[in-house]
C-alpha cells in the first residue's frame, strides 16, 4: 500500500507528510529524525544506503502523520540541537529515555495528527502500512505514560560507564568508608588479566578503579561478575566465558587474583551464587545495572540491606517503581549526574542517569540548586495549578510557606530535596492533567 495517499481536498491534490524516527540495529546509540512524504520509499533509502547489509537493518520507531512536516523539523532541530550528532545531518543521540522526549515532543507538536503504525516485513525489510488513518492515541486508550513505559521497555542495556565519572563520584566521599570492605561489582564489570596484566579495554572502569585504588581506598577485597550478553564492551566475554574474579590481600602483603569459572554460574546480578555473595560476602554494591533490569536490581540490592553506590536513570525518582525507596528514605542521589557513557563501539553517547545510594551525603553542592523561597516570591512562569488544583512547581523552585501537597520533577529529589525538609506523600508518580490533557510525570511532595 502507498503511503503517499493524494487527497482531494479543494480540488487540489496534496500528498501526506509524515516525520518519523528511525534507527538502525547495529547503531543503538543513534537515531534519525526526519521527515518524507512517502515512509515506504524512505525506510527502502536508508536500507539500500547500508548495502543491503541483513546485520544493520532499519526500522522505525515512531512514525506520524503531521500537518507542516517542514516546521515540525526545523522545531525538533531547535529544540534537540544539544543531542545532535552532527549539526548537518538528522542523527540524534538514542535511549530509551531520550526517545520518550522525541516522541513527547512531536505528539505535543501543534502539526501532530496521529501516529502511524507500521508492521516491518523482517525478511524483506520492507513496510507495509497496516492501518491508513489510525486511531488516535486517545482513541486506542493510550496515554502519554503508555508510550513512556513502552520506552523503558526498549532493551538498552549496553551504555558503559567512564572512568573519569567514577573517580568523580567516589573523590566525594570520605575515604573511611572503604577501608576493610569488600566491593562488589556485580553488573558485567569484567577484568582482562594475564599475569597480572591488565587490558584495560576489555576491563570495566569499575573494575579498573577500585584494582587502581585497592591499597589507597584500604579493600580488603573486590569480587566482580562477568556477564556475557548479546553485545559486551569487554569481549573478555567473547569466548563466552563467565567468571567471578576477586582482589585480595594475600599474607605476604601482595595482591592476590583469582578467577573463577563455577560450573552453571551465569554472571548474572540474580544468580544464586551472585545472591551469595551479595548476602555473605559483600560490604558495598558499586556498579552501573542493565537499564532494562534496574527495577529488580534496585529491589535485590535495596532489600541485601548493605551500602550501594549505583548509576541509574534520573527518571527512576519519579518512576512508581522507585517511588517508595525515595519516600522511606532508602536510597537518594548521590553528588553527580552522569550524562556521557560509552557504547559497545567505544563512541560517546548521551543518556540522562545519576549516582544512587544509601551511602550518607553531606553537604550536598546540589542544595544550591533548590530555589526555596516563599511561593509569592516563585516567578510566576514557574507556577502552575493543574486540573485538582494541586500546585506544580518547577525549575527547582520551591515554596517554602505553602503545607499543601505539591508536584515537582525528578530535579529537585536529586538535587535533596528531601533532605531539606520535604517529604514524599504518594508512593506512586503524580500524573497532572491541565485542561484534561497529561502533562509530565512528576512527584508529590509536602513540607513537613
Ligand atoms: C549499563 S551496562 C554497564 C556495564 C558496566 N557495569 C559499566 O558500568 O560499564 C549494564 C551491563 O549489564 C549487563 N547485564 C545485562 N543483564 C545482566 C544481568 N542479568 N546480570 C548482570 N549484568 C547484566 C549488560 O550486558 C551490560 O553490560
Amino acid at each position: 500500500m502507498k503511503t503517499t495517499p493524494m487527497e482531494k481536498t479543494d480540488g487540489t491534490a496534496k500528498a501526506k507528510q509524515y516525520i518519523y524516527i528511525v534507527q538502525a540495529s547495529l547503531e543503538l546509540s543513534k537515531c534519525k529524525i526526519g521527515k518524507t512524504n512517502d515512509l515506504e520509499r524512505r525506510l527502502s533509502e536508508y536500507n539500500n544506503m547500508t548495502g543491503k547489509s541483513k546485520e544493520n537493518i532499519y526500522r522505525y520507531l515512531f512514525s506520524c502523520e503531521v500537518a507542516d512536516m517542514t516546521q515540525v523539523e526545523k522545531d525538533i532541530k531547535e529544540k534537540f540541537i544539544a543531542l545532535r550528532e552532527e549539526k548537518s545531518k538528522e542523527i540524534y543521540f538514542f535511549n530509551a529515555v531520550l526517545f520518550r522526549d522525541y516522541v513527547n515532543f512531536i505528539t505535543s507538536h501543534k502539526s501532530f495528527v496521529e501516529e502511524i503504525f507500521i508492521k516491518i516485513d523482517e525478511k524483506k525489510t520492507t513496510v507495509k502500512i497496516i492501518k491508513k488513518t489510525t486511531p488516535t492515541l486517545k482513541e486506542r486508550g493510550l496515554s502519554q505514560r503508555d508510550i513512556l513505559k513502552r520506552a523503558q521497555r526498549v532493551k538498552y542495556d549496553e551504555f558503559y560507564t567512564r572512568y573519569e565519572d567514577i573517580e568523580k563520584e567516589i573523590s566525594m566521599y570520605d575515604t573511611e568508608i572503604w577501608k576493610d570492605k569488600v566491593v562488589f561489582c556485580n553488573c558485567d564489570d569484567a577484568v582482562d588479566e594475564k599475569e597480572g596484566k591488565i587490558n584495560e579495554n576489555r576491563t570495566s572502569a569499575f573494575a579498573l578503579f577500585f584494582i587502581n585504588n585497592f591499597k589507597t581506598l584500604e579493600l580488603k577485597k573486590l569480587i566482580c561478575t562477568h556477564y556475557s550478553g548479546p553485545v559486551d564492551l569487554f569481549s573478555a566475554g567473547s569466548d563466552g566465558q563467565v567468571y567471578l574474579i576477586t582482589y585480595e590481600v594475600g599474607k605476604d602483603g601482595k595482591i592476590k587474583i583469582e578467577k573463577q569459572s563455577p560450573k552453571g554460574y551465569t554472571g548474572s546480578f540474580d544468580d544464586p551464587l551472585s545472591l551469595k555473595i551479595l548476602k555473605e560476602e559483600a560490604d558495598i554494591v558499586c556498579t552501573n545495572p542493565p537499564f532494562s533490569r534496574a527495577i529488580e536490581y534496585w529491589k535485590i540490592v535495596v532489600k541485601s540491606g548493605k551500602k550501594f553506590l549505583i548509576i541509574s536513570n534520573i527518571s527512576n525518582a519519579i518512576n512508581t517503581a522507585y517511588i517508595p525507596y525515595f519516600k522511606d528514605n532508602k536510597v537518594w542521589a548521590g553528588y553527580n549526574r552522569v550524562d556521557w557513557y560509552l557504547n559497545p563501539k567505544r563512541e560517546l553517547t548521551r543518556a540522562a542517569g545519576s549516582w544512587f545510594t544509601n551511602i550518607p551525603i553531606k553537604n550536598s553542592p546540589n542544595y544550591k540548586n533548590l530555589k526555596i523561597m516563599p511561593l509569592k516570591e516563585i516567578p510566576e512562569k514557574y507556577i502552575k495549578y493543574d486540573d485538582s488544583k494541586t500546585l506544580l512547581i518547577d525549575d527547582c523552585y520551591v515554596p517554602s510557606n505553602y503545607k499543601k501537597p505539591f508536584a515537582v520533577s525528578a530535579r529537585p529529589i536529586l538535587n535533596g530535596l528531601l533532605e531539606k525538609g520535604y517529604n514524599i506523600i504518594q508512593e506512586k508518580r503524580y500524573t497532572p492533567y491541565i485542561n484534561g490533557e497529561e502533562k509530565f510525570a512528576r512527584v508529590l511532595v509536602q513540607k513537613i
